[in-house]
């Protein structure tokens, strides 16, 4: 039985489901035995630890964590290769939260719009859940989702009850979108770009990103050319990542571990290393 000792053990985490979203992309959902997670804010990650294979990082995907906490997992490598080769019932080692997540303090009673292109879906969800749960809290609140073609859309059923509501402004598109059960004027051919040009964002709003690296650059120009400042612009930036408590290394950059001082920051500031929006071209899409 393994014993919680330091904040650095991974805990227990038994998988209570697994729902597949699209292709190599599922949500698990984890229940463990203490309230240790339910610290976890949006756009904070976890460390998950497949025994005998390993750990990689992932972002927090539920707003609201109590004794279970849902995350959405793109199989890509070792580890989440052998996250996907497990059932219902077995476990997988979790430690964290780490970093900082999005300021949704410094958020209330501001507008709001979230950003998500591909796999940045997961931070953003449990955004949105947390804002939601929130609602009086916020003033507008919009949300923006790109994807690559309308088949990699991830939490389809979830979108389809915020498009009911109207509280929320939903922003839908896929380069390529051909096959879509939602109504058709909800999903859009074009990319998140082409939706901050349509949608009612000015200067006073707080906007929340998360996507792969190589969408920063053209989404910050087209939310300056709407006069929202680099105070107001949040990325959440995912670098190589390991152990996610500055101890390894892998993730320095600028003077600063990005595990502990991201993954989300305002881009204000980033001067000081510009590099980390603009050259990077790996990332979660
Ligand atoms: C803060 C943060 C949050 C994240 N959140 C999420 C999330 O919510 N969901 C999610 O799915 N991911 C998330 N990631 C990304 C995730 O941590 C990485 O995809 C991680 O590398 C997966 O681990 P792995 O062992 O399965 O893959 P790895 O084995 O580390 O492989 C990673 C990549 O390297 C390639 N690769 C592996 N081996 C080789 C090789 N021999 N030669 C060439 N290429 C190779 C793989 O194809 C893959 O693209 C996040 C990352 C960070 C830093
Ligand atoms: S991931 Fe190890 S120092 Fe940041």
């Amino acid at each position: 039985m393994m014993q919680i000792s330091t904040p650095f053990m991974p805990e227990k985490g038994v998988i209570r489901s697994i729902v597949p979203m699209a292709q190599d992309n599922y949500l698990f959902e984890f229940k463990t035995d203490t309230d240790r997670l339910a610290a976890c804010k949006p756009g904070q990650f976890v460390e998950l630890w497949v025994p005998g294979v390993g750990e990689c990082p992932i972002s927090v995907c539920s707003g609201r964590v109590t004794e279970s906490i849902q995350l959405l997992v793109r199989r890509v490598g070792r580890v989440t290769n052998a996250l996907f080769q497990m059932s219902e019932g077995d476990w997988a080692g979790l430690r964290g939260p780490y970093g900082h997540g999005f300021p949704v303090e410094r958020y209330k009673g501001q507008n709001l719009c979230m950003v998500a292109g591909g796999l940045g879906i997961a931070p953003i969800r449990s955004l949105w859940q947390y804002v939601l749960d929130h609602r009086q809290d916020f003033g507008k609140v919009i949300l923006i989702y790109g994807m690559r073609h309308s088949d990699e859309m991830l939490f389809r059923e979830e979108l389809k009850l915020l498009l009911q509501r109207g509280d929320i402004h939903v922003f839908l598109a896929a380069d390529d979108a051909t096959v879509c059960e939602l109504p058709p004027f909800a999903m859009q051919v074009g990319r998140v770009t082409d939706m901050i040009r349509q949608a009612a964002i000015d200067h006073d709003f707080q906007v929340a990103i998360c996507g792969p690296p190589v969408m920063y650059k053209y989404v910050i120009e087209e939310l300056k050319a709407k006069h929202v400042t680099d105070q107001n612009i949040w990325l959440s930036l995912e670098r190589q990542m390991k152990c996610g408590i500055g101890k390894c290394g892998h993730c320095f950059i600028g003077g600063r571990f990005t595990c502990q001082a991201g993954p989300v920051f305002q881009l204000a500031d980033l001067k000081f290393v510009p590099e980390l929006i603009e050259c990077d071209n790996g990332g979660a899409q």
